[in-house]
């Protein structure tokens, strides 16, 4: 079977539409439509066509993305299917070809996804760089450490405060894997449906200086479920949770918004009581430029390492040196002896701050002395846990 694959154009939009109805089963309202209009460029999508029909899509949306001490560009990979009828043919596979490619010839420094299955994307040069859970805390058996603060300063506010979008910002630039959100998904948000609500409320929105959190009330199950959590400060972090857990109306509070290394159960004299219900990958990381993505990031402690990093779809290896810490990086091409040698999909896990070189390391997947292993996780976690806040 050929695939050949091309550019799509505006006049594409309503069939990469339908082709994403069926790709993934499900069905768009008006609504979404028209935000989907207006969020996507039809130049990033690119069409995998077979017999002159169209047989799978991969697109992308650019964003600013927070990783540990900086922000870069991203193209988030999104709309990724191919027809149920056309799969196990390799379509995935030259779209993925073309599509990183084409991303390396416009100088992309680096991609994101969100895999809906993991077994995916590794082959591809994609690493899983971020963990996501979901918790549920018993309000009632939750209770806050005496000695923790109760600042408060949070309002009820609704969707068009303003200062909402400006903490969402600072907390996209603070946070590694934090997604700066677009205008028009927060407008797909302010809008809510009723068709988004899950049988929950209407949405409800909560505005400190320095933090935000909304919240639907599901009364059927006594719940109370968090949409989203962006805290820039611990203070905002800890006013915000003591409104959401002392809601006397629910006996549980739900969120995917709680990542590993969270706070939150430090709080707690039971810590127990954030309770993980799943854990996931979250954020792939693709460095498409090794050298200009890991100059952009800063280090926890100084480094100093020479990386082999073989791509397994663009040409390589790459070797490049690395210097830098906590104040900046350098990073540039070199022909010195290696300290470490690893595949892209290594280099993205590692990337956001999120992951350990040591259970890499010992899965073979990088290949590096003990001792350069402990450098590299001396160096490269980050302060927060990253997190990405909106999915793409
Ligand atoms: C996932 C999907 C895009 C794969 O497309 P496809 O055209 O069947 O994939 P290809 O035939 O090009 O496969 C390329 C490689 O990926 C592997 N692969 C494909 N789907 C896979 C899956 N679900 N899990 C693990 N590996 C998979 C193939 O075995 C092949 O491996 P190889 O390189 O060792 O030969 C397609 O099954 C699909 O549209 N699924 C529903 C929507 C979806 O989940 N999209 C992904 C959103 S993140």
């Amino acid at each position: 079977m050929t695939v050949s694959v091309r550019r799509a154009t505006d006049a594409d939009f309503d069939a990469v539409m339908r082709h994403d109805e069926r790709g993934f089963g499900n069905s768009h309202t008006p609504g979404w439509v028209e935000g989907m209009r207006r969020l996507f460029d039809m130049d990033r999508f690119l069409l995998g066509e077979v017999d002159g029909e169209l047989a799978g899509i991969a697109g992308s949306v650019p964003f600013p993305m927070g990783v540990p001490g900086g922000q870069v560009d991203v193209e988030g990979v999104t709309w990724v299917s191919v027809l149920p009828t056309h799969r196990r043919r390799g379509v995935l596979r030259a779209l993925m070809h073309a599509q990183l490619r084409g991303f390396a010839e416009s100088g992309v420094t680096v991609a994101a996804l969100m895999a809906s299955q993991s077994g995916i994307y590794g082959r591809f040069g994609y690493g899983a760089a971020t963990e996501c859970r979901d918790v549920r805390i018993e309000c009632r058996a939750a209770t806050f450490r005496p000695e923790v603060p109760d600042p408060g300063g949070v309002r009820m506010v609704e969707a068009d405060e303003p200062g909402i979008r400006e903490v969402q910002r600072r907390w996209a630039a603070a946070t590694p894997a934090g997604v700066l959100r677009h205008d028009v998904v927060w407008d797909l948000f302010d809008a809510d449906p009723p068709e988004i609500r899950g049988g929950g409320s209407i949405l409800f929105r909560l505005l400190h200086a320095d933090g935000y959190a909304s919240y639907r009330m599901d009364h059927a199950r006594r719940t109370l479920v968090v949409r989203d959590f962006f805290a820039v400060t611990d203070e905002a972090h800890v006013a915000l949770w003591r409104v959401l857990l002392g809601n006397d109306l629910v006996e549980g509070v739900e969120t995917a918004e709680c990542p590993l290394g969270d706070p939150l159960p430090f709080l707690l004299t039971d810590p127990r009581q954030v309770r993980t219900t799943r854990l996931r990958d979250g954020v792939w990381a693709r460095l498409l430029d090794p050298a200009a993505a890991l100059a952009a990031r800063r280090y926890a402690v100084d480094v100093d390492l020479v990386l082999d990093i073989h791509d397994p779809v663009l040409p390589g290896p790459t070797r490049v040196h690395l210097t830098g810490g906590p104040d900046g990086a350098t990073c540039a091409p070199t022909t010195d002896q290696p300290d470490a040698s690893l595949g892209s999909s290594a280099l993205g896990a590692l990337y956001l701050g999120g992951q350990r070189a040591a259970p890499l390391a010992r899965a073979r997947l990088i290949e590096a002395s003990p001792q350069v292993v402990r450098h590299i996780d001396a160096a490269f976690p980050a302060d927060r846990s990253p997190v990405h806040g909106t999915d793409f």
